[in-house]
This record gives C-alpha cells, sequence and structure tokens, in this order.
C-alpha cells in the first residue's frame, strides 16, 4: 500500500503483522513501525511469560525478536521495515517443526537376521 501525502510527506507504505497491515514511513524499522501503530508488546518471557518488545532499541537487549520473512530471531529494532514485509510475533523459542522425513525403524520391530531364517 502506497501513500503519498498532500504535503509533500515521505510515502507510507505497510508491512504486515500478523496478518494486520501496519503503516510505516520508510527507513523506520520495524520496532519503530509497531511502536508507531501502538504495538508495544509481541512477544513474552520463555518463563514468567512476560510481555516483552522494544526495549533498549539499539540491538543489545534481544528483547525485541520477531520472525522476519520466515528468518526467526530478528531483531526489530534493527531490521528496516519493508513494503510487504511479513513480520510475525510468533515465539522464536519455538522449536520449529521436524522436516518431513521418513524415520529409522524401531530397533526392537525389527527383526534379527538369524531368527528370520527359523
Ligand atoms: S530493543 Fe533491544 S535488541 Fe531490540
Amino acid at each position: 500500500m502506497n501513500r503519498t501525502s498532500a504535503d509533500g510527506a515521505p510515502p507510507v507504505t505497510s508491512l504486515d503483522f500478523d496478518g494486520t497491515p501496519v503503516p510505516f514511513t520508510p527507513g523506520q524499522t520495524v520496532g519503530a513501525a509497531l511502536a508507531d501503530a501502538g504495538i508495544v508488546s509481541w512477544r513474552t518471557t520463555r518463563r514468567d511469560r512476560a510481555p516483552r518488545g522494544l526495549f533498549c532499541g539499539i540491538g543489545v537487549c534481544f528483547d525485541c525478536l520477531v520472525t522476519v520473512d520466515g528468518a526467526r530471531s530478528q531483531r526489530a529494532c534493527l531490521v528496516e521495515a519493508c513494503e510487504g514485509q511479513d513480520v510475525r510475533s510468533s515465539d522464536p523459542d519455538e522449536p520449529l517443526p521436524l522436516p518431513a522425513q521418513e524415520l529409522p525403524p524401531h530397533p526392537e520391530s525389527q527383526t534379527h537376521p538369524e531368527e528370520s531364517h527359523g
């Protein structure tokens, strides 16, 4: 979404945050765009489930982690917002889904070679 303001201000574009368009001004970080939109917390701590969002704002504390275009654990305060970017608040500490693969047979389900010859 591109909008040009009548007063000559920079065009406002939007990223996608958990399915909701969030406007930003070119040059803003994802974290700044979220904060400007009133979104101040987008994840929780693992143990206490305490809300987290921007804290240091300079890439030091790692409180602002988000998933950006599939890349997990990105610091929202450092990633520049881009048009159409897919930003998700999903917990970056959640285990990744296992890739679909064939599991090896369980050892107890295998027949010992000597047993198979009777
Ligand atoms: S707010 Fe501290 S690393 Fe992003």
